[in-house]
């Protein structure tokens, strides 16, 4: 398998897949195999400029794995992240300012997203990754062993309440008809590796005192997401953005929202829960 050539982008996570086209992605027989490797191993992969439209972005997708539906949109693979006034989830897309991992509240989380930037905010809007796998391997052999049984509850109003601290009565019903799950602090994947699992979706931990454990979060994540161990992308238009999961939180920086910002999303479903 010829290797795609790539540069680093930060230092525990991110690279530049280089030498690629729109053509390359959709026809070359070794791409699909050579990009998940480098997702295992870096987490997020960046095209430059690579001005893939939509038709071209499903396709390219479907080459890597199953792709979730989104039947509100247009195309239903592909889900338009902005703040425009006839877009069927601008309410909850504010919470994506705070880190989290996609479809932490499903069954099984989507293996990847793929993001392409369709208009970019003229100041802000920025995305930020940061690695739960080095999250996990920079924990202390004693925090190792007392994490290894903690279990955390997950909820949609956790992260909703960040945006809205004094909801509307609808919206607490909204939120409470969404799934609850409980999930493991470390997530222990099939390859053997570990990471942490924790952000906004995170509201308690089982069988601790609610401030104790939302401390522990609060903790565990600010040291997760230190300036130097996030790889922060400031979008070109055209650019686009694969990024594993499972194995980071994500989150985008704040923006005029009464200005133009429209992303164009993509999910690969995911094949393991988290367990
Ligand atoms: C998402 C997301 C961040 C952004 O689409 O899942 O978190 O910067 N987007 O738009
Ligand atoms: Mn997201």
């Amino acid at each position: 398998m010829p290797t795609l050539a790539t540069k680093k982008l930060a230092d525990t996570i991110g690279v530049e897949v280089l030498d690629v086209d729109v053509e390359r992605l959709l026809t070359d027989e070794t791409v699909p195999g050579a990009l998940l490797d480098l997702l295992e191993q870096h987490s997020v992969l960046l095209f430059r400029q690579l001005h893939i439209d939509d038709d071209a972005q499903v396709k390219f997708c479907r080459r890597l794995g199953e792709l979730a539906l989104f039947p509100k949109y247009r195309i239903p693979e592909i889900m338009e992240i902005s703040f425009e006034p006839d877009n069927p989830n601008r309410e909850y897309f504010a919470s994506n300012d705070y880190w989290h991992i996609d479809g932490a509240l499903d069954e099984i989380p989507a293996k990847a997203s793929v993001l392409s930037a369709r208009v970019t905010a003229a100041e802000g809007g920025e995305t930020e990754f940061a690695s739960t796998y080095a999250a996990y391997d920079a924990l202390t052999d004693e925090e190792k062993e007392r994490f290894a049984t903690l279990r955390v509850v997950h909820t949609f109003e956790a992260i909703q309440r960040l945006t809205y601290p004094d909801p509307t009565p609808e919206q607490i019903q909204e939120w409470a008809s969404r799934a609850v799950r409980e999930l493991p602090l470390v997530w222990e994947h099939d390859s053997g590796r570990r990471s942490l699992v924790f952000g906004a979706t995170a509201s308690h931990i089982v069988g601790l005192d609610v401030d104790e454990g939302r401390k522990l979060l609060a903790d565990l994540e600010s040291r997760a997401t230190a300036d130097d161990l996030v790889y922060r992308h400031q979008w070109s238009e055209g650019d686009m953005v694969i990024w594993d999961n499972t194995g980071l939180v994500h989150r985008a920086c704040p923006f005029d929202r009464g200005k133009p910002r429209r992303m164009h999303r993509s999910t690969l479903l995911g094949t393991e829960a988290i367990s």
